[in-house]
């Protein structure tokens, strides 16, 4: 986390709560007006401050573009929560958030405690859910975001307080952590704007993260997707999730609430596609390349079970050291996306775009494992005015660099 000045922190608090006025909900919704109506970030602030005040002006419009951006993910209730930008780009997924409580909650915990809460995504959601929450932090903006957020949204049962998730983790006994018989940790990842990509580095760090697994066995902890599987602890849940293609979150489940060794959440179109693993099912094994190459979801490929996949299809890999499966028909599968092999040719710029000059593609999209290249310079350096369209994979194919165009159409 990076230190913020007292004072500014003070200010934000004392803004927050401002807004939070009868007076601050006028200022936001006229923000809110000038921001729909797209009327540029000057000219709307000098109407705001001639409108409302100039106290109210400048947090009006900041939460307004806030919300603006929470939209899509939060979508009705995005318009009566508070984010700030740091809270907006730390907060999860709402529909994940009560996924994650519904499960916590089903093992019987009445209580919990959301161990760093940020704007109060999970905290929201576990009190949807049923739970008495505990709402942790040890920024003072993130416990007003919380408590406003609760509030707002009419939700009861949640006590925001001040603390530090180390030191209660340290003091936790009993299976319990500040009286509670479950909790939710999702450390801050990020410091100065980057990724912390060292989980010791993380806030609180990696060690309270196994501390808390070891103590709170009904306990769920968010953890970066990269995580090494090294350091996942014995009887330990880990899962990856993907919501349209795109890896979103790892959570690593406590002893209590584990109910298998790893698991692949697959969100495709809203529907939930769950693959699981009671044990390391070992790597799939490699072949010829054969009439359709697969893809796997990245929630399959990070949470270790491309062998299971290959193995309900019939598949095998390209390269052992390559996550990309090969088979003779399409897959009607949710943990792949299939393509259809037309062309496979070792890796070389000239041949293949005579390949494609020839086959009367001009327009590709590329995709690559394995490889160096630059998938969008290599498709606009083989973009030429033929009207026909290509997938061009470009890999290693049992070691060598190799491209395989597939899904032609012309
Ligand atoms: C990634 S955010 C939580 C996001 C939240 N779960 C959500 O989805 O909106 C991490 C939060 O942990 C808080 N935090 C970091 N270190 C902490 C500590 N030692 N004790 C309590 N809170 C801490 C940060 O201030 C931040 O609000």
């Amino acid at each position: 986390m990076d230190p913020v000045p007292e004072e500014q922190t003070a200010e934000t608090v004392r803004q927050l709560r401002a807004l939070a006025t009868p007076e601050g909900a006028v200022a936001l919704a006229r923000a809110a007006a000038l921001l729909d109506d797209r009327v540029d970030a000057v000219a709307a602030l000098s109407r705001l401050r001639a409108e409302v005040g100039t106290d109210l002006a400048g947090p009006a419009w900041g939460i307004a573009r806030q919300r603006h951006k929470a939209r899509a993910t939060f979508g009705a209730d995005a318009d009566r929560m508070l984010f700030t930008s740091d809270a907006l780009e730390q907060a999860g997924r709402p529909e994940l958030a009560a996924r994650r409580a519904a499960r916590l909650l089903a093992g019987g915990a009445d209580s919990v405690a959301d161990l760093g809460c940020a704007a109060g995504t999970d905290t929201i959601a576990l009190a949807r859910a049923g739970a008495r929450v505990l709402a942790v932090d040890v920024d003072p903006v993130a416990r007003e975001l919380t408590a406003l957020n609760v509030e707002a949204l009419g939700i009861d049962d949640v006590w925001v307080v001040a603390g530090d998730a180390v030191e209660m983790v340290a003091a936790a006994r009993g299976r319990e952590v500040a009286g509670c018989g479950a909790a939710v940790l999702d450390p801050a990842r990020r410091a100065g704007g980057r990724r912390q990509l060292d989980p010791d580095t993380w806030s609180p760090p990696w060690s309270t993260v196994v501390e808390l697994l070891e103590k709170v066995p009904t306990s769920v902890v968010k953890v970066a997707p990269g995580l090494d599987h090294d350091r996942v602890p014995a009887g330990v849940e880990a899962e990856w999730v993907s919501v349209g293609g795109s890896i979103v979150e790892a959570l690593l489940w406590g002893s209590a609430v584990a109910e298998t060794w790893r698991r692949a959440t697959v969100v495709r179109d809203g529907v939930v596609h769950e693959l699981t693993a009671d044990s390391d099912p070992g790597p799939a094994s490699a072949g010829p390349v054969r009439g359709w190459l697969h893809e796997p979801d990245p929630a399959v490929i990070r949470s270790g079970l491309v062998s299971l996949v290959a193995a309900d299809l019939g598949a095998t890999l390209v390269d052992p050291t390559i996550a990309y499966l090969t088979s003779d028909a399409a897959a009607e599968s949710p943990w792949v996306s299939s393509y259809r092999i037309d062309e496979v040719l070792p890796f070389n710029l000239k041949k293949l775009r005579a390949l494609l000059r020839e086959r009367g593609v001009g327009r590709v999209v590329v995709k690559k494992r394995g490889s160096a290249i630059e998938p969008e310079t290599l498709a606009r350096q083989l973009r030429t005015d033929a009207r026909g369209t290509a997938t061009v994979v470009v890999t290693r194919v049992a070691g060598a660099p190799t491209t395989l165009v597939c899904d032609v159409r012309t």
